[in-house]
């Protein structure tokens, strides 16, 4: 059974410190419960809380996630972080290709897939965001687009690290907008990724890799959506920026 996996993506939100006090807020909230034995929690938090919240993590069932990586380990690259100052400071999971930065910042498949590789050898857990606009699922091209995310992504990732690693099926037109994509419309997708994946590796990786559906998720919509066969998660936006809320998500896990 693959083990749900529930991550806040906080994006440009919260001040160090406020950031610290979500982070003490959840950890407090999770703390000894059961369900924090059955369901993986991660927070991503904004690149610089992310060492003050390590602090606050540590010892919790809460995993530090990072919003995105640069794929080199050190050098001339103004403005990014590498792996090796994630791992340092106690980061395991790295959000990869996610639509905003594709969209607003230029990301490509190549570079997605460049991070994942890297991300992956450093033995990180990489959440691989892919999915289609409001205009590509309307032309019926979701599977086109979804699938060559995919498969660019995962170009030389061999199949016992693409068991590892996570995929977030987000569509574009569901992040931030209260659009959800309906219980089926997203096991639809989520199905024909596992498929792809049983196609790339076979059906023993396909089977392992957890896919985490993403966009206006919330607790009022959690259950049914992680209730699909293949649906193993959400990465949360909105809703995670409240404990509350958050928990309501972890608990439908
Ligand atoms: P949302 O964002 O929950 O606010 O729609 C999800 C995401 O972008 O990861």
């Amino acid at each position: 059974m693959r083990k749900k996996i529930i991550v806040g993506n906080w994006k440009m939100n919260k001040t160090v410190d406020e950031s610290a006090k979500l982070a003490t807020e959840l950890v407090a909230a999770v703390k000894g419960q059961a369900f924090a034995e059955t369901v993986e929690i991660g927070i991503a938090p904004t690149f610089l809380a992310l060492d003050r919240v390590a602090a606050i993590v540590k010892g919790s069932p809460v995993r530090l996630v990072a919003q995105d990586v640069h794929f080199e380990n050190q050098g001339a690259f103004t403005g990014k972080v590498s792996v090796d100052m994630l791992k340092a400071i106690g980061v395991t999971h790295v959000i990869l290709g996610h639509s905003e930065p594709r969209t607003l910042f230029g990301e490509t498949d190549a570079a997605v897939n460049k991070k994942t590789l890297k991300v992956l050898s450093e033995g990180l857990t990489p959440i691989v965001c892919v999915g289609e606009t409001r205009a590509e699922r309307e032309g019926n091209v979701t599977e086109k687009v979804v699938g060559n995310q995919v498969r660019a992504a995962y170009q030389g990732v061999s199949a016992a690290e693409a068991a590892k690693s996570v995929i977030a099926y987000e569509p574009v037109w569901a992040i931030g907008t209260g659009l959800t994509a309906s219980d089926d419309q997203a096991q639809a997708v989520h199905k024909f990724i596992r498929g792809l994946l049983t196609e790339l590796y076979g059906s023993g990786t396909a089977e392992a890799v957890r896919i985490q559906y993403g966009g206006s998720m919330k607790a009022e919509n959690a259950s049914g959506l992680l209730k699909q066969g293949d649906i193993d998660g959400g990465l949360i936006g909105g809703a995670s920026l409240k404990v509350d809320s958050f928990l309501g998500i972890i608990k439908a896990a």
